[in-house]
């Protein structure tokens, strides 16, 4: 979930997050269990998803060449992985050293292609799979990419084996923040996802994370909530942990299964609970809102400390290189092969990785941003208007006067933000979201042979 950190505020562009979530418990009672709102907007936003994200097959060599004045962030996906864990739906392979490093040199000649189209980055992340996999690889791809772009931030995703002090040292320097998944540190969830064997137990996890705090500007580190076998003194727990390793931020997922991993996750842990899900949400927000500034529905920055926030939040668009990954411009979706193989061949022919796309329309842009800005904070409503040349009462006149009965938003100065209520409203859209980006994945893996992997 490159899912998805702060880069910076879209200055001058139509939409900035105001970063400015209330910052007290005041209205926590409201997040119920079996709440009447998240069951209409998860409802809505899985039609929404059947409807808008079936992608077409598309025969075109390169992207668009960028727009004046707009800014885009650099994605880049690394898909490989040393065990591949059940809940997963990312675009991951199982590593094999090869495949990885022709791989790598593919994605550093896309990333020269976005350069000879004009992009000009000042962000770049780095998700996977598991970035640091080969950090060689890694360093010689961040250093092509700021020779090539002015970058100010670098973000890199990996696991608990691949944050080792010599990896790190490669790192520092190169990356600006670090991403690492832990999901629990309950070692029978570890043993049920199939993390425990690759990853070791909690303890293990502990102690490798401690040697890592400090190592980077930004650590942050990725917990899941919501394992069927979880209650809420095991996430209590996790939180306690958490809160004495001190990271610099902190993302709570809550467990999303798309439908090819329903039945793995049902088979290996048991049925999610969304009542559940509710309430141990109430107590990620109790836990952490004490020491942590919440900078999206999901995502934790300790107080006082700069944020590098998801990347689809903060950047209107952005450019993604390398196999499955999405590209958003000028209101179109782009995706790239899910096949390994096939992404060779065309990089080899001087093509990037292109295969699928979907363009929408204004108001369908209009629904995406304001979902998309009250799930990292809140939304101006003057520049929005200004980016949608249309004031957002008007345009979205039916979905402000739901999120309004739903008590799930508030205005001051000219910002809306989300209530309490409202986070865990914008928590549960971007979770249904994430399922429907997920499920185009599933769409597209399930046409690759074993030659394409
Ligand atoms: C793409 S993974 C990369 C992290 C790294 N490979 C690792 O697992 O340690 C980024 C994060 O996505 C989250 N994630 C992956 N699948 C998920 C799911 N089904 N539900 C909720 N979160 C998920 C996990 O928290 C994971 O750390
Ligand atoms: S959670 Fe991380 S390690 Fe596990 S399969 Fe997904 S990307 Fe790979």
């Amino acid at each position: 979930m490159a899912e998805m950190k702060k880069m910076e505020l879209m200055e001058g562009e139509g939409f900035s997050s105001p970063s400015c979530l209330l910052p007290s418990l005041e209205g926590l009672e409201e997040i119920k269990p079996g709440m009447l709102a998240t069951r209409i907007v998860n409802r809505a936003m899985r039609q929404a998803s059947g409807k808008y994200l079936s992608l077409r097959p598309i025969d075109r060599d390169r992207l668009p060449a960028p727009r004046e004045g707009k800014h885009y962030l650099l994605y880049a996906h690394v898909p490989f992985c040393s065990t591949l864990c059940t809940y997963c739906t990312f675009n991951r392979f199982l590593f094999e050293e090869e495949k990885a490093r022709r791989y790598f040199r593919s994605l550093r000649q896309e990333m020269k292609m976005a350069y000879e189209l004009g992009y000009r980055f000042d962000s770049m992340y780095v998700g996977g799979g598991t970035t640091s996999i080969l950090v060689d690889e890694l360093c010689a791809t961040i250093d092509l990419a700021r020779e090539l772009f002015p970058l100010k931030e670098v973000s890199c995703e990996s696991d608990p084996n691949n944050i080792d002090k010599e990896t790190m040292a490669h790192l520092k320097g190169r990356v600006d923040r670090i991403s690492v998944g832990v999901q629990s540190f309950d070692d029978d969830i570890l043993k049920r996802v199939g993390r425990y064997e690759k990853f070791g137990g909690g303890e293990e996890t502990l102690s490798k994370l401690q040697a890592l705090m400090g190592a980077l500007p930004v650590v942050n580190i990725d917990l899941i909530f919501n394992f069927p076998t979880q209650d809420e003194k095991m996430l209590r727990r996790d939180l306690e942990i958490i809160k004495r390793l001190s990271p610099t931020q902190v993302t709570a997922y809550p467990l999303m299964s798309s439908p090819s991993v329903k039945s793995l996750i049902k088979r290996s842990i048991g049925d999610i609970s969304l009542d559940k899900e509710a309430t141990l949400y109430r107590v990620i927000l109790e836990e952490l809102l004490g020491e942590y500034n919440q900078i999206s529905s999901w995502a934790f920055s300790k107080k006082g400390d700069d944020i590098i926030d998801e990347y689809v939040v903060n950047h209107d668009e952005y450019v993604g290189i390398g196999s499955g990954s999405f590209s958003f411009l000028d209101g179109v979706l782009y995706t790239n092969t899910f096949s390994l193989k096939e992404y060779a061949t065309r990089i080899e022919s001087g093509k990037m990785g292109l295969s699928r796309a979907r363009k929408y329309g204004r108001l369908s842009q209009m629904q995406y941003r304001l979902m998309v800005g009250l799930f990292g904070g809140g939304v101006h409503k003057e520049s929005f208007s200004r980016q949608f040349k249309m004031p957002i009462e008007v345009g979205l006149f039916k979905e402000l006067l739901f999120l309004r009965c739903a008590g799930a938003i508030r205005e001051k100065e000219g910002v809306l933000y989300p209530t309490l209520k409202g986070k865990y409203l914008f928590l549960s859209m971007m979770k249904e979201f994430y399922i429907g980006m997920d499920t185009v994945r599933e769409e597209s893996r399930a046409r690759l042979s074993s030659e394409d992997m």
